[in-house]
């Protein structure tokens, strides 16, 4: 008896349930297409169509924006190429234009000023290309034994950052890419000596990554004003600038978005935090074999 009215609750009520059920949490780890069988007319048949009738909602929404982001990326990614041309061009006139011995006072200015845009123009398609390759998907890494010791110094001597200190024990070597791994080091000397103070340090080590293995720990520290405590959720965001007072030319905002992608690339992160001393400091921790 017990059974039988057990059997006769169980299957009409807890059966849809638990259908519905599991269709949520598909749903939930992402699995938009999950929908219920309908069965019978009751109120739980209707609370069944209506999940249905939500899912394929939230499924059309979800590929309308894919398709949105997909095209707006890809549309970032045709302008950057269209603008390489003629930037390439504009980038050789410019050059001779602004060392012309005929150009004197207000005009030899304005060939500098013309210069220098075209100059920062150029870097801002370039990053512009190098994240559009991220969101694409096809950004690879090619990765080598690397010394990071030689590694750091070959990154600053190539820049000409002479006064930066650098404290990296010689045996420090991890595999990774090291077009990727100059990439970030540059960005984040060249935002310490450019937004934040002298002197600026990057040291080096090895340690462990909380999983049981080891990983390279880079530090890129300055002492500088460091960074307001509202901008560093943001800094990593695409154009983010904190400082805003600063003149437009002189960055693309896009530095610490395309360190960061490098870093993520590699399975690893950067994290961004002020030195209790004063000064900015970044933390690039990077698996020791990408
Ligand atoms: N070392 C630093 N000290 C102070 N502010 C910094 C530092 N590094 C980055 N920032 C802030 O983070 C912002 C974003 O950096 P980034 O993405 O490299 O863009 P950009 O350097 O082109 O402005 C900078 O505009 C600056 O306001
Ligand atoms: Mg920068």
């Amino acid at each position: 008896m017990i059974t039988t009215v057990a059997v006769a609750v169980y299957r009409p009520v807890v059966l849809p349930v638990r259908r519905l059920a599991r269709a949520a949490q598909r749903m939930s780890g992402g699995d938009l297409s999950a929908r219920v069988q309908l069965q019978g007319r009751d109120e739980l048949a209707q609370l069944v169509t209506t999940f249905n009738e939500m899912a394929s909602a939230l499924e059309n929404k979800v590929s309308e924006l894919e398709q949105m982001e997909a095209r707006a990326r890809k549309f970032a990614d045709d302008v950057s190429h269209e603008l390489r041309t003629p930037l390439t061009a504009m980038t050789a006139v410019a050059g001779i234009l602004h060392e012309h011995p005929g150009l004197t006072g207000d005009a030899a200015t304005a060939g500098r000023l013309v210069q220098q845009e075209v100059e920062h123009l150029n870097r801002l398609v370039e990053d512009l290309i190098e994240i559009s390759r991220f969101d694409a998907g096809t950004a690879q890494l090619v990765t080598d034994e690397t010394g990071i010791a030689s590694a750091v110094s070959q990154c600053l001597r190539a820049r000409g950052w002479s006064d930066v200190r650098t404290d990296v024990p010689a045996g420090v070597t991890a595999r990774l890419d090291r077009r990727r791994f100059d990439v970030i080091l540059a960005n984040l000397v060249g935002n310490a000596l450019r937004h934040g103070g002298p002197p600026v340090t990057v040291t080096a080590r090895i340690q462990a990554d909380g999983r049981g293995a080891g990983q390279l720990a880079l530090e890129v520290r300055d002492h500088g004003n460091g960074l307001p405590l509202t901008a560093i959720p943001h800094l990593f965001e695409r154009f983010y600038k904190a400082d805003t007072a600063r003149t437009r030319s002189e960055g693309s905002g896009l530095g610490l978005a395309i360190a960061r992608e490098n870093a993520r690339l590699h399975g690893g992160d950067i994290h961004a935090g002020n030195h209790p001393d004063g000064g900015a400091v970044f933390t690039v921790n990077l698996p020791l074999n990408a």
